[in-house]
């Protein structure tokens, strides 16, 4: 059996992060979010991987190289446009030949990983298994609709009138009769080649699809909260672990972990958290759910439940909480004449202030 990770795309709900860099590689405490994907499908036994990589190519390479480091055997595969998950599959067809896969979307996170679902799928003798889940708002991901045997008897991509609350999760495994569906499927309005067409050409050819019903253990990291959420469960399960300096007038509580090189200086810091290598906290106080990446400087700050990547300073601003701060960015404290903020942000960037 071979994998399919998908690591292209356009990223457009992450922005500004992903004008400059791939969403897959945007950090879960401290760890591409890409790299959790690779491990799973490393512990369900698969060592055989092509990589679906796009306008990001560059920077996906530099970070998984050959696989060696996981344990596994890396191909990657051009996309010269995000033409659609299915195109995706068709792009691939002569890495995958006639075995069977697993197609991964690069910016999930599946809390137990995926070898009890690849387990499944080895016993059992279908052409495609998909996974469900009930979401709160299904009209934002491919949506199954289930008859009263739990056969699939519709699948919709992102419809605007959902009819269930079943969405589909990123994580699939087929048989080769998906290279047919994909061939004989066409674009979707959206101009994509819409892997919820390609299943349910499957089903309307009489192919064995089957679903499985999961529960809260799936994330699609492609938006800033799902992001956090997945940030904080990670957070939950690591250990305390202190390389880097701490003083005297530190209070550090609870699973904390402080990179080597990193210092802590007069600071509060409350667990859940990571600190990455050489960053710097002072006069700051770090709360629950938050990872901190390298080279980063704290200085009289206060931040809780956020993400801030490498090589970034926060000096003199506190309340920051539900934040995604991408790399090198600067938040500083306004002074002086009008008592007022002042920004320099980037396109498509969010912020929301307490006026
Ligand atoms: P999506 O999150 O559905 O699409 P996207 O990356 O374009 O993001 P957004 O909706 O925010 O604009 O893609 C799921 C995964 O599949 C993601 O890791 C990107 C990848 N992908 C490709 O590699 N090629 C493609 O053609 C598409 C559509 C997605």
């Amino acid at each position: 059996m071979k994998a399919l990770v998908l690591a292209g795309g356009k990223g457009t709900r992450l922005r500004p992060l992903t004008h400059t860099s791939a969403k897959q590689l945007v950090p879960i405490a401290n760890k591409p979010v890409l790299y959790y994907g690779l491990e799973a499908i490393r512990d369900a036994g698969i060592t055989e991987v092509g990589i679906i990589v796009g306008d990001t190519a560059r920077e996906v390479r530099e970070a998984v190289g050959d696989g060696s480091r996981f344990g596994l055997e890396v191909t990657y595969i051009p996309q010269e446009e995000p033409l659609g998950l299915a195109h995706c599959v068709l792009i691939a067809g002569d890495f995958l030949g006639d075995e069977p896969f697993v197609m991964y979307l690069g910016d999930n996170f599946l809390v137990n990983g995926i070898a009890d679902l690849v387990d499944a799928y080895r016993r059992a003798d279908y052409d495609a298994q998909i996974l469900l889940t009930k979401v709160a708002e299904p009209q934002l991901y491919g949506v199954a609709e289930l008859g009263p045997d739990g056969e699939i008897i519709g699948l919709e991509e992102k419809p605007k009138h959902p009819r269930s609350d079943l969405a589909i999760v990123g994580v699939y495994t087929f048989s080769p009769a998906i290279h047919d569906a994909v061939r004989a499927i066409s674009p979707s309005p959206r101009g994509e080649l819409e892997v919820t067409d390609a299943i349910r050409w499957l089903v309307d050819n009489g192919y064995r699809v089957h679903s499985h019903l999961v529960s809260g253990y799936w994330k699609d990291t492609g938006r800033l909260q799902d992001m956090l959420e997945c940030n904080r469960i990670v957070l939950e399960t690591i250990e305390r672990d202190i390389k880097g300096t701490v003083d005297g007038l530190s209070d550090i509580t609870g699973r904390v972990v402080i990179e080597p090189g990193a210092v802590v200086e007069h600071s509060v810091i409350r667990g859940p958290a990571v600190l990455g290598a050489n960053t710097k906290i002072i006069g700051s106080y770090i709360g629950p759910y938050t990872s901190v990446g390298e080279g980063c400087v704290l200085e009289g700050a206060e931040v809780e439940y956020s993400i801030i990547l490498g090589e970034s300073s926060i000096i003199g601003v506190s309340g920051l909480t539900n934040s995604l701060i991408g790399r090198n960015v600067e938040v500083t404290r306004a002074t002086g004449l009008p008592n007022m903020n002042q920004l320099m942000v980037g396109d498509h960037s969010k912020i929301q202030v307490r006026a």
